[in-house]
């Protein structure tokens, strides 16, 4: 998979005077099947997530409060999507390498994730990554 494959998703958006909604259901807006959802939250200033790919995991990151970065590598090109709304979905295919910085504070991160954790489905070493990506 490359950079060519991410894709920004805009989500439906009722709007409401009592408030908005938005929604996501598998296979309708996302191109897989949900077996986890995780978020990430109380991020102190200046830290960074992930910094890693995985093998065959796939995910939707919402920035569902504030705003953070999501920066995508697939070995040849690097890409910063900044992510600021509650009805963007920023897919991101299986075999890229993901970070994630800039939190701003009380910012939450969700996480829709095509496979359940498997330590193994993780690269975590740049070189393997990039040893992966030229096989
Ligand atoms: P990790 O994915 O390594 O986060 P980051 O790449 O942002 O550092 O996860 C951090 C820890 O949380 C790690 O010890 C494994 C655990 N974890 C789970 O147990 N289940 C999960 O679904 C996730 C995403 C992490």
């Amino acid at each position: 998979m490359t950079i060519q494959d991410v894709q920004i998703i805009e989500l439906p958006k009722i709007l409401d005077k009592r408030g908005n909604l938005s929604i996501i259901e598998e296979f309708q807006h996302i191109p897989f099947k949900i077996a986890r959802t995780y978020w990430i939250y109380d991020v102190p200033g200046g830290e960074t997530r992930g910094g890693h790919a995985y093998k065959e995991n796939q995910e939707c990151i919402v920035a569902l409060s504030g705003s953070f970065d999501v920066v995508l590598d697939d070995g040849k090109q690097k890409q910063t999507y900044s992510l600021n709304r509650s009805y963007y979905g920023l897919y991101v295919p299986r075999g890229l390498w993901r970070q994630m910085q800039n939190f701003s504070t009380n910012s939450l991160a969700l996480v829709l994730s095509s496979t359940a954790y498997d330590p193994n489905d993780y690269i975590r070493d740049y070189r393997e990554f990039l040893i992966s990506k030229n096989r």
